[in-house]
């Protein structure tokens, strides 16, 4: 499809064509020094101890849990919210436990809400996984007061949130404020190696877990035995060959350079997404996160409209050749994950949410005029 406005394109130029060039000619292609590179400049821009460059993020959040030993007793159950990608609830599948959907805040704060995570707190609880939707925090001081009281580990899925700090959580970054955060750079994330991830911690021990997790369970990897650092290794626990190799490594140092950069262009998108949406006064109608646009990483540029209009809205837009998303279509109702015993109504307002929700264009080089012109359009597509 020719989009005039795609919904997302990533920024690569030559740094990253440098940087993958670089790493050709090295000769060293598998996960070697520009993945440890990597790991140490994005443990650095995170404020966080210990940071480990992965597949993806789905393979981030299947580490996460594996290494907390989620799924070892029968009846183990992970909350998380339904208003969100797929990966974490698929990953607590298949370590063999079962995903225990809580409810978000609201229409304009569409994250998990503390409230209604701490009722479905249960003994069979093994962890929280949080979701920083469009990359704004979660309500992370309620969240952290409530898994500390019940001793529940905290995993912030902060694929949308690269880079973002808090103010209001002392400065810390997102990601680096529960037990373990998970990233991803898939292509349309705010920085990107095609597909990649990572999972970071302070914590020691699941560090070494994840270490070992990441790679057979192996105690040393190829460039070790290269760099003649070790001749054998011993294999400590079942694991996965999740590595991310040195030329993506290459590709995302080069984003993470400029991650800073790309998040600041983002959110003068973001902001001017919601005040183009403040003017038009468009009833029932709003921008998500529009109190407070310039506070999160702007991944996703959301707008709610009226359930009934939504669809012809998206339809209209695509006539104008404007691409449009879901984010998203919520997890409990997949094929995969409709449970019987789970009324979807205790949902309410992922399910209005999921109904109303539209996302829009946005990266970093979208024109600036673009966005008076989305905005306009919608307004337009309501009124018809
Ligand atoms: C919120 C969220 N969680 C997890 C993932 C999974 O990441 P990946 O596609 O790198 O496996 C994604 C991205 O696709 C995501 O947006």
């Amino acid at each position: 499809m020719d989009w005039k406005y795609a919904l997302s394109e990533p920024d690569l130029g030559e740094p990253e064509i440098a940087a993958v060039v670089d790493c050709v000619s090295s000769g060293w292609l598998s996960m070697g020094p520009r993945a440890r590179a990597f790991e140490t400049a994005f443990a650095e821009m995170h404020g966080v101890k210990h940071a480990f460059a992965v597949a993806n993020g789905t393979a981030a959040l299947h580490i996460a849990l594996a290494a907390l030993g989620v799924g070892a007793r029968p009846g183990d159950e992970v909350i998380q919210p339904s208003m969100t990608f797929v990966a974490g609830a698929n990953m607590t599948r298949v370590v063999g436990a079962k995903p225990v959907f809580a409810d978000i805040v609201s229409l304009s704060e569409p994250t998990i809400d503390p409230a209604d995570l701490e009722r479905r707190i249960t003994a069979n609880t093994r962890a929280i996984i949080v979701m920083h939707y469009g990359g704004y925090a979660c309500r992370m001081e309620e969240i952290v007061a409530i898994a500390a009281a019940h001793s529940i580990p905290i995993i912030e899925d902060a694929c949308h949130a690269p880079g973002q700090k808090v103010p209001e959580l002392g400065g810390r970054f997102l990601g680096g404020i529960g037990d373990i955060g998970c990233f991803s750079f898939f292509s349309n994330k705010n920085m990107t190696c095609g597909e990649g991830g990572m999972v970071v911690t302070d914590d020691d021990g699941l560090a070494e877990l994840f270490k070992a997790l990441r790679s057979h369970g192996m105690t040393t990897l190829s460039w070790d035995r290269h760099q003649g650092r070790a001749t054998t290794y011993d294999v400590t626990v079942s694991g996965f060959n999740y590595r991310l190799d040195d030329l993506r490594a290459a590709l995302a140092s080069a984003q993470l350079a400029k991650l800073p950069g790309l998040n600041a262009k983002r959110r003068v998108l973001a902001v001017a997404y919601a005040d183009a949406f403040a003017a038009l006064g468009v009833p029932d109608t709003a921008y998500v996160f529009g109190d407070k646009p310039g506070a999160g990483t702007a991944h996703v540029g959301a707008v709610v409209v009226p359930a009934a209009k939504r669809d012809a809205v998206r339809a209209g837009l695509a006539e104008q050749r404007i691409q449009t998303s879901l984010h998203y279509p919520p997890v409990h109702h997949f094929t995969a994950f409709k449970d019987p015993e789970a009324a979807s109504t205790s949902l309410t307002v992922s399910e209005e949410f999921a109904q109303r929700v539209i996302t829009l264009p946005l990266y970093p080089s979208l024109p600036l005029e673009a966005v008076p012109e989305i905005a306009g359009a919608i307004a337009r597509g309501l009124r018809d």
